[in-house]
């Protein structure tokens, strides 16, 4: 591959993951039986990552599973949401050659609902933060945080460097956490992954004093913590899988009840919401159920988007879900995401979220932004002006 044999794509792939292997020390290449591929949106991209991809696109093609991250806009659905037409051009354009490439055009940061769900052990090259810390931590599946670029060459070779995370050494814990907050919502969770992350920067937290959490909690606390900080990995005692496999001790700090108020009223700016949005990370089926319940028999008086794949919103849609939610003027959104697509430039001031890591990035987007609890989400939205 490396001499060109196997074409220009494949040799230019080879020559990213070589440089990145001799960074970081890699001993060899190790096969990957999945990819997520993060950097679609042209608002990241612009117009020289789409020129990279053209290129790619003359003769390369994907060797294993292959997905893809959310996109700028709904592919199908960008002018109900306002997106700018010379945005919604280039994006299409992102879109045509990852389909020459031949990934599946999946647009969601929650591949693991979605089809491409790793086993326990297995190596795979993923590119989207808060499915890499899902993936190492509750999957028990191996990969480093990969750029957009370094997830795409795994994709043209079906291989990555050997180093970071895929090596048992490197997955042990650096920062000990214990919870004595009382966590009894996923958006609890959310603030504990973001003053979490903080601390522990790019190491591997170990939690202990958390007796239960579902897919949705994990979900959440994967997002935020790989948001304030650069987290791929932590452990739950007596809940993560790897979790029991460790003895180290290490220095620890604890998250109390007034970490837990502090985190939220940090994420809280001045002023009333004119946007909406759940689904950050993209809603798994049972969120979708529960928004549908809370809007049932309701109209939201302020743009109220519900982010989720498409293949959640198959579900949805038979389960009668997305009939309730649309129903309420609510629009389910797949493909993308509140963070991703231009919002700001549609004219959104002050956003209302359910999740840490969306409002962190929203902010960084000049948005002002409201931490809220799902269903105080719900009741911003359908409040009279
Ligand atoms: Fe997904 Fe967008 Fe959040 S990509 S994790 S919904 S910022």
């Amino acid at each position: 591959m490396l001499a060109g044999e196997e074409g220009h794509a494949t040799q230019k792939a080879m020559q990213i993951l070589v440089a990145l292997g001799k960074i970081y020390g890699a001993e060899r290449l190790v096969g990957v039986s999945s990819v997520q591929v993060s950097g679609v949106s042209y608002k990241n991209l612009g117009d020289a990552g789409l020129e990279f991809l053209d290129e790619l696109a003359q003769d390369g093609r994907a060797r294993v599973k292959t997905t893809l991250n959310p996109a700028g806009m709904s592919l199908t659905g960008w002018k109900s949401q306002g997106i700018p037409r010379d945005f919604a051009k280039k994006q299409l354009k992102v879109i045509d050659a990852y389909e020459r490439l031949g990934i599946e055009i999946s647009c969601t940061c929650t591949p693991y609902l979605a089809g491409n769900e790793p086993s326990f052990g297995q190596h795979i090259a993923w590119g989207e933060s808060s499915a890499v810390a899902y993936a190492n931590s509750v999957l028990g599946a191996r990969t480093n945080r990969e750029g957009g670029p370094s997830a795409l060459a795994a994709s043209l070779t079906g291989r990555t460097p050997l180093y970071g995370l895929h090596l048992d050494e490197n997955r042990l814990p650096t920062l000990g956490v214990e919870v004595e907050a009382l966590l009894d919502s996923p958006e609890d969770f959310s603030a504990l992954g973001y003053f979490v992350g903080k601390a522990a920067q790019d190491g591997v937290p170990y939690f202990s004093g958390i007796n239960r959490a579902g897919l949705e909690e994990l979900k959440t606390l994967s997002a935020a913590l790989a948001s304030s900080g650069g987290v791929a990995m932590f452990h739950i005692a007596g809940l993560t899988p790897e979790s029991e496999m460790i003895s180290a001790k290490v220095e620890s700090l604890s998250f109390t009840e007034g970490n837990l108020v502090e985190t939220r009223s940090m994420l809280n700016d001045e002023g009333s919401p004119d946007f909406i949005s759940i689904g950050c990370p993209h809603c798994s089926i049972n969120e979708m159920s529960t928004v549908a319940k809370l809007l049932e028999g309701r109209k939201v008086r302020r743009e109220m988007w519900v982010c989720c794949s498409r293949e959640v919103k198959r579900r949805s849609d038979e389960a009668g879900y997305s009939r309730l939610i649309e129903k309420s003027g609510a629009k389910v959104v797949t493909d993308t995401c509140m963070v991703v697509a231009p919002v700001e430039d549609i004219g959104y001031k002050v956003v209302a979220t359910n999740s840490a890591k969306a409002c962190h990035y929203m902010r960084n987007n000049g948005l002002r932004v409201r931490f809220l609890p799902l269903e105080a989400c719900v009741a911003e939205a359908v409040k009279l002006a």
